[in-house]
């Protein structure tokens, strides 16, 4: 299983140790690509809309993010990392979710999310982790990614060598039912009843033409028509 671990923040925290430990009860080293944000990518979206009206290569980012999307485009499973920052991911997590808003089922989805498994892990202090898992859920979820699994602490701690034997057995016991499930699903293509819906709604929506850029890549793809890619 090749695993890509996307860190919204740059240094090897708890949250850091949490996505770690499950990718490693999956996968050898060679098969985990880890990134940190905003060390490799840290740029704001400047709202030119060029991704979502003309095409993603019109991104001024573009170059700098896309050794990520190779990566993300590469693996079986895509693990987000972010602690909990009032209340909500990263701002860094949040500016990378931002660059890929062309890449949501409702636009130009890539084809290969409908065949991968997400993870997203929070920690915090003591709460936050439901709406900071949300955040990174969403997107996977909107790329198309049809099961997402989320694990969220409150460690009562601001590092992971503070964190109590307790709680530690906790996270081992979380870490590895996840890693259980993931390691019996066969990775097929699927699709959720969120992405069913959606995808529904605008296979007419481009068959009746609404964002010409969009309208092309359903139609090359045959997604206004009868094709889909998920298996039916
Ligand atoms: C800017 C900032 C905001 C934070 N906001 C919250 C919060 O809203 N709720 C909370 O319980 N902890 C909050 N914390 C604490 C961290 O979420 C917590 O210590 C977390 O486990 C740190 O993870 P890390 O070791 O991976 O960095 C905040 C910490 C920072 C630096």
């Amino acid at each position: 299983m090749k695993i890509c671990i996307i860190n919204g923040q740059n240094h090897r925290g708890s949250t850091y140790h949490i996505g770690r430990m499950l990718a490693d009860k999956l996968a050898d080293a060679g098969d985990i690509t880890e990134f940190f944000l905003p060390r490799d990518f840290g740029e704001f979206c400047c709202g030119c809309t060029n991704c979502f009206m003309k095409s993603a290569e019109k991104c001024p980012h573009y170059e700098k993010l896309s050794p990520i999307t190779r990566a993300v485009d590469e693996a079986d499973l895509l693990i987000l990392t972010s602690p909990v920052y009032v209340y909500h991911c990263t701002g860094a997590m949040k500016a990378w979710l931002d660059h890929y808003g062309w890449r949501w089922i409702v636009h130009r989805p890539e084809e290969k999310m409908f065949s991968k498994r997400g993870v997203v892990i929070s920690t915090a202090a003591g709460a936050g982790m439901r709406p900071t898992n949300k955040d990174m859920a969403d997107s996977l979820s909107f790329w198309g990614v049809p099961k997402i699994y989320k694990l969220g602490y409150g460690v009562h701690a601001t590092s992971w060598s503070e964190i109590s034997p307790k709680m530690r057995a906790k996270i081992e016991r979380g870490v590895s039912a996840v890693a259980k499930k993931l390691e019996k699903d066969d990775l097929a293509p699927r699709v959720s009843i969120k992405g069913r819906l959606f995808f529904t709604v605008f296979h007419f929506a481009n068959k009746k033409g609404w964002n010409p850029a969009d309208g092309e890549y359903w139609r090359e793809k045959g997604w206004t028509e009868d094709v889909r890619p998920w298996k039916k």
